[in-house]
Protein backbone atom coordinates (compact mmCIF):
# COMPACT_ATOMS: atom_id res chain seq x y z
CA UNK A 1 0.00 0.00 0.00
CA UNK A 2 1.29 3.48 -0.87
CA UNK A 3 0.91 6.37 1.59
CA UNK A 4 1.73 10.09 1.25
CA UNK A 5 4.25 11.07 3.94
CA UNK A 6 4.69 14.72 4.89
CA UNK A 7 8.44 15.14 4.46
CA UNK A 8 8.89 18.92 4.25
CA UNK A 9 7.36 22.03 5.77
CA UNK A 10 8.03 25.76 5.66
CA UNK A 11 6.25 29.03 6.30
CA UNK A 12 6.61 32.58 5.05
CA UNK A 13 5.19 35.23 7.33
CA UNK A 14 5.36 38.84 6.08
CA UNK A 15 7.21 40.88 8.73
CA UNK A 16 4.94 43.96 9.01
CA UNK A 17 2.67 43.73 12.08
CA UNK A 18 -0.74 45.44 12.29
CA UNK A 19 -1.84 45.77 15.94
CA UNK A 20 -5.33 46.23 17.36
CA UNK A 21 -4.30 49.77 18.30
CA UNK A 22 -3.31 50.41 14.65
CA UNK A 23 -6.84 49.37 13.62
CA UNK A 24 -8.32 51.75 16.22
CA UNK A 25 -6.68 54.68 14.41
CA UNK A 26 -9.21 54.44 11.56
CA UNK A 27 -12.02 52.16 12.86
CA UNK A 28 -14.44 52.51 15.77
CA UNK A 29 -12.97 49.51 17.59
CA UNK A 30 -10.69 48.74 20.51
CA UNK A 31 -8.02 46.29 21.63
CA UNK A 32 -10.37 45.22 24.43
CA UNK A 33 -13.24 44.37 22.02
CA UNK A 34 -11.03 42.49 19.55
CA UNK A 35 -9.17 40.46 22.20
CA UNK A 36 -12.29 39.55 24.17
CA UNK A 37 -14.37 38.56 21.10
CA UNK A 38 -11.69 36.87 18.98
CA UNK A 39 -8.44 36.34 20.94
CA UNK A 40 -6.57 38.32 18.26
CA UNK A 41 -3.88 40.83 19.24
CA UNK A 42 -2.12 41.41 15.93
CA UNK A 43 -1.90 40.19 12.34
CA UNK A 44 0.52 40.55 9.39
CA UNK A 45 0.23 42.69 6.26
CA UNK A 46 2.27 41.59 3.25
CA UNK A 47 4.40 43.94 1.16
CA UNK A 48 4.74 41.32 -1.63
CA UNK A 49 2.29 39.35 -3.77
CA UNK A 50 0.74 36.00 -2.91
CA UNK A 51 2.89 34.08 -5.42
CA UNK A 52 6.05 35.48 -3.83
CA UNK A 53 4.89 34.54 -0.31
CA UNK A 54 4.02 31.06 -1.59
CA UNK A 55 7.32 30.61 -3.41
CA UNK A 56 9.38 31.38 -0.30
CA UNK A 57 7.24 29.02 1.80
CA UNK A 58 7.49 26.27 -0.85
CA UNK A 59 11.30 26.73 -1.21
CA UNK A 60 11.65 26.27 2.54
CA UNK A 61 9.43 23.17 2.50
CA UNK A 62 11.39 21.65 -0.39
CA UNK A 63 14.74 22.27 1.35
CA UNK A 64 13.29 20.72 4.50
CA UNK A 65 12.36 17.60 2.48
CA UNK A 66 15.62 17.56 0.54
CA UNK A 67 13.63 17.53 -2.71
CA UNK A 68 14.90 19.33 -5.81
CA UNK A 69 12.24 21.64 -7.38
CA UNK A 70 13.00 20.01 -10.74
CA UNK A 71 11.68 16.71 -9.31
CA UNK A 72 8.32 18.08 -8.13
CA UNK A 73 5.32 16.36 -9.81
CA UNK A 74 2.48 18.52 -8.52
CA UNK A 75 1.90 21.95 -6.97
CA UNK A 76 -1.44 22.73 -5.32
CA UNK A 77 -1.96 26.41 -4.52
CA UNK A 78 -4.66 26.53 -1.86
CA UNK A 79 -6.36 29.82 -1.10
CA UNK A 80 -8.73 32.58 -2.14
CA UNK A 81 -6.07 35.19 -2.85
CA UNK A 82 -4.74 35.22 -6.38
CA UNK A 83 -2.41 37.86 -7.79
CA UNK A 84 -4.28 37.27 -11.06
CA UNK A 85 -6.91 34.72 -12.06
CA UNK A 86 -5.42 34.09 -15.50
CA UNK A 87 -2.74 32.80 -15.50
CA UNK A 88 -3.39 30.77 -12.39
CA UNK A 89 -1.25 31.18 -9.30
CA UNK A 90 0.23 27.66 -9.03
CA UNK A 91 1.87 28.22 -12.43
CA UNK A 92 3.53 31.37 -11.01
CA UNK A 93 4.96 29.34 -8.13
CA UNK A 94 6.03 26.60 -10.53
CA UNK A 95 7.91 29.15 -12.65
CA UNK A 96 9.53 30.90 -9.68
CA UNK A 97 10.68 27.60 -8.15
CA UNK A 98 11.93 26.17 -11.45
CA UNK A 99 9.68 23.15 -10.87
CA UNK A 100 9.35 22.73 -14.62
CA UNK A 101 7.63 19.36 -14.70
CA UNK A 102 5.06 20.01 -11.97
CA UNK A 103 1.33 19.96 -12.71
CA UNK A 104 0.01 23.21 -11.23
CA UNK A 105 -3.45 23.50 -9.71
CA UNK A 106 -5.23 26.37 -7.94
CA UNK A 107 -7.69 25.04 -5.39
CA UNK A 108 -10.18 27.39 -3.75
CA UNK A 109 -12.43 26.13 -0.97
CA UNK A 110 -11.75 29.33 1.02
CA UNK A 111 -10.28 28.75 4.50
CA UNK A 112 -10.26 24.96 4.04
CA UNK A 113 -8.21 25.14 0.81
CA UNK A 114 -4.99 23.82 2.35
CA UNK A 115 -6.75 20.87 3.99
CA UNK A 116 -8.71 20.06 0.83
CA UNK A 117 -5.41 20.34 -1.09
CA UNK A 118 -3.68 18.01 1.34
CA UNK A 119 -6.46 15.46 0.85
CA UNK A 120 -6.36 15.84 -2.95
CA UNK A 121 -2.57 15.49 -3.18
CA UNK A 122 -2.64 12.51 -0.82
CA UNK A 123 -5.22 10.78 -2.99
CA UNK A 124 -3.18 11.47 -6.14
CA UNK A 125 -0.04 10.03 -4.55
CA UNK A 126 -1.83 7.02 -3.09
CA UNK A 127 -3.37 6.18 -6.48
CA UNK A 128 -0.05 6.60 -8.31
CA UNK A 129 -0.96 9.67 -10.38
CA UNK A 130 2.05 11.54 -8.96
CA UNK A 131 4.93 10.54 -6.68
CA UNK A 132 5.20 13.80 -4.76
CA UNK A 133 3.49 17.16 -4.28
CA UNK A 134 3.90 20.62 -2.80
CA UNK A 135 0.70 21.82 -1.09
CA UNK A 136 0.48 25.51 -0.23
CA UNK A 137 -1.94 27.43 1.99
CA UNK A 138 -1.70 31.16 1.30
CA UNK A 139 -3.72 34.35 1.70
CA UNK A 140 -3.18 38.02 0.90
CA UNK A 141 -6.45 39.33 2.28
CA UNK A 142 -5.18 42.83 3.08
CA UNK A 143 -5.39 43.70 -0.64
CA UNK A 144 -9.14 43.05 -0.94
CA UNK A 145 -10.29 43.74 2.61
CA UNK A 146 -13.04 46.35 3.03
CA UNK A 147 -11.07 48.45 5.50
CA UNK A 148 -14.11 50.57 6.30
CA UNK A 149 -15.99 47.58 7.82
CA UNK A 150 -14.96 46.94 11.43
CA UNK A 151 -16.98 43.71 11.42
CA UNK A 152 -14.38 42.04 9.17
CA UNK A 153 -11.32 44.31 8.94
CA UNK A 154 -10.13 43.36 12.43
CA UNK A 155 -10.34 39.61 11.78
CA UNK A 156 -8.01 38.75 8.91
CA UNK A 157 -4.29 38.65 8.15
CA UNK A 158 -1.78 37.62 5.45
CA UNK A 159 0.59 34.64 5.44
CA UNK A 160 1.66 31.42 3.74
CA UNK A 161 3.01 27.97 4.47
CA UNK A 162 3.62 24.81 2.48
CA UNK A 163 4.26 21.12 2.94
CA UNK A 164 5.91 18.49 0.72
CA UNK A 165 4.28 15.08 0.36
CA UNK A 166 6.16 12.03 -0.91
CA UNK A 167 5.08 8.47 -1.63
CA UNK A 168 5.98 6.11 1.20
CA UNK A 169 5.41 2.48 2.17
CA UNK A 170 4.98 3.51 5.81
CA UNK A 171 1.49 4.11 7.14
CA UNK A 172 1.73 7.88 7.64
CA UNK A 173 0.45 11.21 6.31
CA UNK A 174 -3.28 11.85 5.92
CA UNK A 175 -5.02 8.64 7.03
CA UNK A 176 -8.57 9.98 7.05
CA UNK A 177 -10.47 13.00 5.68
CA UNK A 178 -14.04 14.12 6.13
CA UNK A 179 -14.86 16.89 3.65
CA UNK A 180 -18.17 18.69 3.34
CA UNK A 181 -20.02 21.88 2.49
CA UNK A 182 -22.89 23.62 4.30
CA UNK A 183 -23.93 25.41 1.10
CA UNK A 184 -27.29 26.48 2.52
CA UNK A 185 -25.30 29.10 4.45
CA UNK A 186 -23.09 30.23 1.58
CA UNK A 187 -24.61 33.72 1.54
CA UNK A 188 -23.40 34.32 5.13
CA UNK A 189 -19.84 34.88 3.88
CA UNK A 190 -19.44 36.68 0.59
CA UNK A 191 -16.88 39.13 -0.85
CA UNK A 192 -18.61 41.35 -3.37
CA UNK A 193 -16.35 42.83 -6.03
CA UNK A 194 -14.28 39.79 -7.02
CA UNK A 195 -15.39 37.47 -9.83
CA UNK A 196 -17.34 37.53 -13.08
CA UNK A 197 -20.56 38.62 -11.37
CA UNK A 198 -18.96 42.01 -10.93
CA UNK A 199 -16.83 42.06 -14.06
CA UNK A 200 -18.78 44.75 -15.88
CA UNK A 201 -18.31 47.23 -13.08
CA UNK A 202 -15.48 49.64 -12.56
CA UNK A 203 -13.89 47.75 -9.71
CA UNK A 204 -10.63 49.10 -8.45
CA UNK A 205 -7.86 47.70 -6.33
CA UNK A 206 -9.10 46.84 -2.86
CA UNK A 207 -12.67 47.97 -3.55
CA UNK A 208 -14.90 45.29 -2.09
CA UNK A 209 -17.87 44.83 0.21
CA UNK A 210 -17.96 41.90 2.59
CA UNK A 211 -21.25 40.24 3.57
CA UNK A 212 -20.39 38.52 6.84
CA UNK A 213 -22.95 37.18 9.29
CA UNK A 214 -20.47 36.51 12.11
CA UNK A 215 -22.86 34.87 14.57
CA UNK A 216 -24.33 32.46 12.02
CA UNK A 217 -20.87 31.56 10.71
CA UNK A 218 -19.67 31.04 14.28
CA UNK A 219 -22.40 28.51 15.09
CA UNK A 220 -22.08 26.69 11.78
CA UNK A 221 -18.27 26.55 12.18
CA UNK A 222 -18.42 24.98 15.65
CA UNK A 223 -21.03 22.45 14.56
CA UNK A 224 -19.31 21.47 11.29
CA UNK A 225 -15.75 21.21 12.65
CA UNK A 226 -16.93 19.24 15.68
CA UNK A 227 -19.06 16.85 13.65
CA UNK A 228 -16.35 16.33 11.00
CA UNK A 229 -13.79 15.63 13.76
CA UNK A 230 -16.06 13.06 15.40
CA UNK A 231 -16.63 11.38 12.03
CA UNK A 232 -12.97 11.27 10.97
CA UNK A 233 -11.95 9.75 14.31
CA UNK A 234 -14.68 7.12 13.91
CA UNK A 235 -13.60 6.49 10.30
CA UNK A 236 -10.02 5.81 11.46
CA UNK A 237 -11.01 3.75 14.52
CA UNK A 238 -9.54 6.37 16.90
CA UNK A 239 -10.79 8.31 19.92
CA UNK A 240 -9.98 11.74 21.33
CA UNK A 241 -7.40 10.08 23.60
CA UNK A 242 -5.41 8.99 20.53
CA UNK A 243 -5.02 12.60 19.33
CA UNK A 244 -1.68 14.12 20.38
CA UNK A 245 -2.30 17.56 18.86
CA UNK A 246 -5.20 19.48 17.31
CA UNK A 247 -4.12 21.92 14.59
CA UNK A 248 -7.37 23.76 13.84
CA UNK A 249 -8.38 26.58 11.53
CA UNK A 250 -7.79 29.83 13.42
CA UNK A 251 -10.84 32.07 12.93
CA UNK A 252 -11.62 32.85 16.55
CA UNK A 253 -10.20 31.59 19.87
CA UNK A 254 -13.75 30.94 21.13
CA UNK A 255 -14.48 28.70 18.11
CA UNK A 256 -11.26 26.75 18.74
CA UNK A 257 -12.11 26.31 22.43
CA UNK A 258 -15.63 25.10 21.60
CA UNK A 259 -14.40 22.58 19.00
CA UNK A 260 -11.79 21.25 21.46
CA UNK A 261 -14.44 20.97 24.18
CA UNK A 262 -16.86 19.04 21.94
CA UNK A 263 -14.00 16.74 20.88
CA UNK A 264 -13.06 16.16 24.54
CA UNK A 265 -9.49 17.35 24.00
CA UNK A 266 -7.88 19.79 26.51
CA UNK A 267 -6.51 23.10 25.19
CA UNK A 268 -2.96 22.01 26.18
CA UNK A 269 -3.14 19.73 23.15
CA UNK A 270 -4.37 22.46 20.76
CA UNK A 271 -2.10 24.73 18.70
CA UNK A 272 -3.24 28.37 18.82
CA UNK A 273 -1.76 31.13 16.63
CA UNK A 274 -4.82 33.36 16.27
CA UNK A 275 -3.48 35.87 18.84
CA UNK A 276 -0.49 36.78 16.66
CA UNK A 277 -1.67 36.16 13.08
CA UNK A 278 -5.48 36.59 13.13
CA UNK A 279 -7.47 34.58 10.59
CA UNK A 280 -5.23 33.88 7.58
CA UNK A 281 -7.93 31.73 5.96
CA UNK A 282 -6.21 28.90 4.02
CA UNK A 283 -2.82 29.68 5.59
CA UNK A 284 -3.89 29.14 9.22
CA UNK A 285 -3.56 25.35 9.43
CA UNK A 286 -0.20 24.99 7.63
CA UNK A 287 1.35 27.94 9.51
CA UNK A 288 0.17 26.42 12.81
CA UNK A 289 1.57 23.04 11.73
CA UNK A 290 4.97 24.53 10.91
CA UNK A 291 5.05 26.40 14.22
CA UNK A 292 4.14 23.20 16.08
CA UNK A 293 7.09 21.47 14.41
CA UNK A 294 9.42 24.40 15.15
CA UNK A 295 8.38 24.27 18.81
CA UNK A 296 9.00 20.46 18.91
CA UNK A 297 5.35 19.85 19.74
CA UNK A 298 5.02 17.33 16.92
CA UNK A 299 6.81 14.13 17.96
CA UNK A 300 7.77 11.12 15.84
CA UNK A 301 4.56 9.17 15.24
CA UNK A 302 2.25 11.93 16.56
CA UNK A 303 -1.43 11.76 15.64
CA UNK A 304 -2.76 15.17 14.52
CA UNK A 305 -6.36 16.31 14.03
CA UNK A 306 -6.95 19.20 11.59
CA UNK A 307 -10.50 20.63 11.59
CA UNK A 308 -11.22 23.62 9.35
CA UNK A 309 -14.10 25.75 8.10
CA UNK A 310 -14.60 28.57 5.61
CA UNK A 311 -16.58 30.34 2.89
CA UNK A 312 -18.91 28.13 0.91
CA UNK A 313 -19.44 27.12 3.69
CA UNK A 314 -16.87 24.36 3.33
CA UNK A 315 -15.67 22.29 6.25
CA UNK A 316 -13.40 19.34 6.93
CA UNK A 317 -11.40 17.43 9.48
CA UNK A 318 -8.25 15.44 8.67
CA UNK A 319 -6.46 12.81 10.73
CA UNK A 320 -2.70 12.83 10.10
CA UNK A 321 -0.11 10.36 11.34
CA UNK A 322 3.33 11.97 11.51
CA UNK A 323 6.40 9.99 10.42
CA UNK A 324 9.72 9.56 12.21
CA UNK A 325 11.44 12.80 11.13
CA UNK A 326 10.51 16.04 12.89
CA UNK A 327 13.57 18.08 11.88
CA UNK A 328 14.41 19.61 8.46
CA UNK A 329 16.93 17.92 6.16
CA UNK A 330 18.08 21.32 4.84
CA UNK A 331 17.51 25.08 4.89
CA UNK A 332 16.52 27.31 1.98
CA UNK A 333 18.20 30.64 1.30
CA UNK A 334 14.90 32.06 -0.01
CA UNK A 335 13.90 35.32 1.73
CA UNK A 336 11.38 38.09 1.14
CA UNK A 337 12.76 41.50 0.13
CA UNK A 338 13.02 43.96 3.04
CA UNK A 339 9.84 45.85 3.95
CA UNK A 340 10.07 49.64 3.76
CA UNK A 341 6.65 50.64 5.15
CA UNK A 342 4.82 49.88 8.36
CA UNK A 343 1.72 47.68 8.20
CA UNK A 344 -0.44 50.70 9.00
CA UNK A 345 1.14 52.70 6.16
CA UNK A 346 0.40 49.85 3.73
CA UNK A 347 -3.21 49.58 4.91
CA UNK A 348 -3.68 53.34 4.66
CA UNK A 349 -2.38 53.21 1.06
CA UNK A 350 -4.99 50.54 0.22
CA UNK A 351 -7.69 52.57 1.99
CA UNK A 352 -6.77 55.63 -0.07
CA UNK A 353 -7.52 53.60 -3.20
CA UNK A 354 -10.90 52.35 -2.04
CA UNK A 355 -13.90 54.13 -3.50
CA UNK A 356 -11.79 56.69 -5.39
CA UNK A 357 -14.81 57.96 -7.33
CA UNK A 358 -16.75 58.87 -4.21
CA UNK A 359 -19.65 56.73 -5.40
CA UNK A 360 -21.63 54.42 -3.17
CA UNK A 361 -19.85 51.09 -3.22
CA UNK A 362 -23.17 49.37 -2.56
CA UNK A 363 -24.38 50.55 -5.97
CA UNK A 364 -21.02 49.99 -7.60
CA UNK A 365 -20.87 46.40 -6.45
CA UNK A 366 -24.45 45.33 -7.08
CA UNK A 367 -24.26 41.85 -8.62
CA UNK A 368 -24.86 41.70 -12.37
CA UNK A 369 -26.87 38.52 -11.84
CA UNK A 370 -29.45 38.56 -9.06
CA UNK A 371 -29.08 35.87 -6.41
CA UNK A 372 -32.42 34.41 -7.59
CA UNK A 373 -30.72 33.41 -10.85
CA UNK A 374 -28.61 30.94 -8.88
CA UNK A 375 -30.04 27.47 -9.59
CA UNK A 376 -32.22 26.27 -6.72
CA UNK A 377 -30.94 23.40 -4.62
CA UNK A 378 -32.10 20.01 -5.90
CA UNK A 379 -33.86 18.00 -3.21
O1 LIG B 1 -12.68 31.82 8.60
C1 LIG B 1 -13.98 32.01 8.16
C2 LIG B 1 -14.91 31.75 9.25
N1 LIG B 1 -15.08 32.92 10.07
C3 LIG B 1 -15.52 32.76 11.29
O2 LIG B 1 -15.69 31.64 11.71
C4 LIG B 1 -15.91 33.97 12.11
C5 LIG B 1 -17.08 33.60 12.99
N2 LIG B 1 -17.64 34.72 13.77
C6 LIG B 1 -16.97 35.31 14.77
O3 LIG B 1 -15.85 35.00 15.03
C7 LIG B 1 -17.72 36.34 15.61
O4 LIG B 1 -19.10 36.28 15.32
C8 LIG B 1 -17.20 37.78 15.39
C9 LIG B 1 -15.82 37.92 16.03
C10 LIG B 1 -17.13 38.10 13.93
C11 LIG B 1 -18.12 38.79 16.07
O5 LIG B 1 -18.24 38.49 17.46
P1 LIG B 1 -19.68 38.48 18.14
O6 LIG B 1 -19.47 38.20 19.57
O7 LIG B 1 -20.54 37.52 17.36
O8 LIG B 1 -20.15 39.98 17.99
P2 LIG B 1 -21.44 40.55 17.22
O9 LIG B 1 -21.31 40.40 15.76
O10 LIG B 1 -22.67 39.99 17.88
O11 LIG B 1 -21.35 42.09 17.58
C12 LIG B 1 -21.52 42.56 18.94
C13 LIG B 1 -21.40 44.07 18.95
C14 LIG B 1 -22.28 44.76 17.91
O12 LIG B 1 -22.72 45.98 18.49
P3 LIG B 1 -24.21 46.09 19.08
O13 LIG B 1 -25.14 45.78 17.94
O14 LIG B 1 -24.28 45.06 20.18
O15 LIG B 1 -24.29 47.51 19.57
C15 LIG B 1 -21.31 45.08 16.78
O16 LIG B 1 -21.73 46.19 16.04
O17 LIG B 1 -20.04 44.43 18.63
C16 LIG B 1 -20.06 45.38 17.54
N3 LIG B 1 -18.84 45.18 16.78
C17 LIG B 1 -17.68 45.76 17.10
N4 LIG B 1 -17.33 46.60 18.10
C18 LIG B 1 -16.04 47.00 18.16
C19 LIG B 1 -18.67 44.42 15.67
N5 LIG B 1 -17.38 44.49 15.28
C20 LIG B 1 -16.75 45.31 16.14
C21 LIG B 1 -15.43 45.77 16.26
N6 LIG B 1 -15.12 46.61 17.28
N7 LIG B 1 -14.46 45.39 15.40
Amino acid sequence: MTYAAITGWGKCMPPAVLSNDDLSTFLDTSDEWIVSRTGMKERRVSHVGAIELSTVAASRALACAGLDPADVDLIIYGGVSNDELVPNSASGVQFALGATKAASIDLNTACTSFCYGLTTATAMIRTGVVRNAVVIGVELISRYMDWSNRGVAVLFGDGAAAVVLQASDNEEGVLGSVLGCDAEGRQTLRVRGMGCTYALHDITYGDTIWDFDGQSIFKRAVHAMSDASRRVLEQCGKTADDVDLVIPHQANLRIIESVAKYAGIPMERVIVTVQKYGNMSAATVPVALVEALEASRVKPGSTLLMPAFGGGLTYCSLLVKWGERVTPLGQSAAELPPVTQTALEMVNAIRANQDPHGRSRDGLLAPVFAESSTPAAVE
